[in-house]
């Protein structure tokens, strides 16, 4: 699949650039069900408009009634929770963060990334690529994302880690992935070091995933 390059307009700025580009035919998203409608649609066609997809992400206004089915949380570790299959073009699921959780530092696999705060805030800590062996990480850049807030990352964009800094509070966020990818590269901060990390679900479409026999790594993207 073929995505149109991304540019990271100001979020105030979204809403207007795409009443210039298309006129009054947003899509209008109410519910999560009609914004995985409309992100099939979008994903329909080989090039995908991913500040289109950004659009519809930020319109939904996240409505709990709409997703808890989806919340499944792991007392020790964040779990990634699968809403939908996008028709094999992308995965689109739920991130579920409990108190402290974090993510290791991580990329993208050359796939689209898109993050959207359900509830709860998370801290996004943005990496370069190391370039060279056994160097510590350089930290580019941080923010906070709060609820209906969205974010993207790619690989040429760099790497990074995300955390639920609250110890009272839990997190929940909604994620695209385009393509969806079974493995990233995770690194250590200290020294740069990466290693690879198998990517699994801790549910799918609302069901929780039996343990297996086959013990995978936990995923970290
Ligand atoms: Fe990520």
């Amino acid at each position: 699949m073929s995505v149109c390059q991304y540019i990271e307009n100001a979020e105030e700025d979204l809403d207007i650039t795409f009443y210039k580009k298309v006129g009054n035919d947003l899509p209008v998203i109410n519910s999560l069900d009609d914004l995985i409608e409309q992100l099939r649609i979008i994903f329909e066609s080989d090039s995908v408009d991913v500040d289109l997809v950004h659009y519809v992400l930020k319109s939904y206004k996240s409505n709990p009634a709409d997703w808890k089915r989806f919340a499944k949380f792991d007392r020790y570790r964040y779990t990634r929770n699968l809403v939908d299959h996008g028709n094999g073009k992308y995965n689109l699921m739920l991130l579920c963060w409990g108190e402290g959780h974090g993510s290791a530092i991580h990329d993208h696999s050359d796939s689209h990334c898109f993050m959207k705060m359900l509830q709860g805030s998370l801290s996004e800590i943005r990496f370069a690529w190391p370039d060279k062996e056994d160097v510590t990480l350089k930290e580019i850049g941080r923010k906070p994302l709060n609820i209906n807030q969205v974010c993207y990352i790619n690989d040429s964009i760099g790497l990074h880690r995300v955390e639920n800094l609250s110890n009272v509070d839990t997190a929940i966020s909604l994620h695209l992935y385009c393509p969806p990818y079974k493995q990233c590269s995770v690194f250590n901060q200290n020294t740069g070091q990466k290693s690879t990390s198998t990517v699994t679900f801790y549910s799918m479409f609302g069901k929780r995933i039996k343990e297996n026999k086959q013990v995978e790594e936990p995923e970290d993207n």
